[in-house]
């Protein structure tokens, strides 16, 4: 798939910009600060519903104006697509797709396909296990919009039972507790409904994504480092493929813990303390990579979960390379530019030399809030 154009309007610096984007190579290039990063936010909106950068939605709209105005074209195998968004500081975002109104925001996901490396991504390897449960869920997300659910439903069901288990322990007498914690069972049945539908996911698509990863990460390190990508489940077993063997293991943990749960008021067993671990040359890379190391991990990811989704969709997603080339040798760096141009790339950077002229790669200068098409 590919975005033809993209138009924004009081979006970040942006008061009116209507960009035409090349099928291949889009090179986005300027100075710091001037709205590289702002471009590739705002077709990753139309991916996810979210930017990467921030929660708030009122940071997007640009400085003292009410609302901010976004529109995007895409082409995907069955043809065109159209897509806006209307951002307004006193209510919540407006989305239509192909013209049509959306209700929730699960129903963006699957629309528009794109796959960001963003220099904030480091963090899924420095940061603690929740960066990287995002990172899952929001690649199985846009394949199977039944796990975007599935794990609405389950953060519900966390919520109510945290509640619920800090009620019982607020308790004084014990036949209130009692009768409390009879009603739990009726929050443990979900929790175990929504919580194994979301392991088993979890568990197949970092099957497949390591295999492809690992094959990426040779290439790009030129054979020299092997790169394993390993799901930690909460509830572990040999079987995480099997969905009622993993029902009856999550209960039978809920049971074991319950004592715990009812002293501690929180949820201690369940996919909200799952983890992936990282490992190169049998290094966690979290401890010994060096910042190039970790970088080239996270770009192998991406560039897995590519193959990934191309595969599962029968097209490529939209690849969104924020800054990619800093802190990457040349041999990587080369890499890179070779293995991208059979897909639409969007790619920021400050320094356009390491790219060549042709006719698969256009460039856009941005400069303070204004796009100029050319190199
Ligand atoms: N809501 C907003 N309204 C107006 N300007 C904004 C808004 N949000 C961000 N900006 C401006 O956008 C600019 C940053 O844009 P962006 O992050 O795209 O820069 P960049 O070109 O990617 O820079 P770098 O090379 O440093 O990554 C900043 O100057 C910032 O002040
Ligand atoms: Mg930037």
């Amino acid at each position: 798939m590919y975005v033809s154009n993209i138009k924004l309007r009081n979006y970040r610096n942006y008061s009116n910009a209507d960009i035409n984007f090349g099928k291949n190579i889009n090179i986005i290039y300027g100075d710091n600060a001037q709205g590289k990063t702002n471009i590739l936010e705002s077709i990753y909106l139309f991916a996810t519903g979210k930017s990467h950068r921030t929660n708030k939605d009122k940071e997007l709209i640009k400085f003292d104006h009410e609302y901010a105005n976004l529109k995007i074209n895409f082409y995907n195998k069955n043809g065109l697509n159209s897509g806006e968004m209307i951002l307004d500081q006193n209510q919540k975002k407006r989305i239509k797709i192909n013209t049509v109104p959306i209700n929730r925001l699960g129903e963006l996901m699957g629309f528009l396909n794109a796959v960001l490396f963003a220099p904030e991504d480091l963090n899924l390897i420095k940061e603690g296990p929740s960066q990287r449960r995002r990172f899952l869920d929001i690649f199985i997300s846009q394949l199977r919009p039944n796990y975007f659910y599935n794990l609405q439903q389950y953060i519900k069901v966390l919520e109510q039972r945290n509640n619920l288990l800090k009620t019982i322990n607020l308790q004084k007498s014990s036949q209130s507790r009692h009768m409390l914690q009879d009603t739990l069972s009726i929050w443990d049945e979900k929790l175990v409904e929504h919580g194994s539908n979301i392991m088993l996911n979890r568990t197949v698509f970092i099957k497949k994504l390591k295999e492809y990863a690992k094959k990426i990460h040779l290439n790009i390190t030129q054979e020299m480092e092997q790169l394993e990508v390993e799901y930690l489940p909460n509830v572990k077993m040999n079987h995480m493929e099997d969905l009622t063997a993993i029902k009856d293991l999550f209960q039978k943990r809920l049971n074991e813990k319950k004592k715990k749960e009812l002293n501690t008021g929180v949820t201690l067993i369940g996919p909200h303390r799952d983890d992936i671990h990282f490992v190169v040359n049998n290094m966690p890379v979290k401890n010994y990579g060096s910042q190039g190391q970790q970088r080239t991990v996270i770009f192998s990811l991406k560039m897995a979960q590519m193959e990934f989704m191309k595969e599962d969709l029968g097209e490529y997603p939209v690849l969104l390379l924020d800054d990619i080339m800093s802190e990457l040798d040349h041999n990587r760096q080369d890499y890179i530019i070779r293995n991208i141009s059979d897909k639409q790339v969007f790619i920021t950077c400050t320094d356009i030399d390491r790219f060549e002229k042709d006719h698969n790669t256009t460039f856009f200068r941005i400069e303070n809030g204004t796009v100029f098409e050319g190199g």
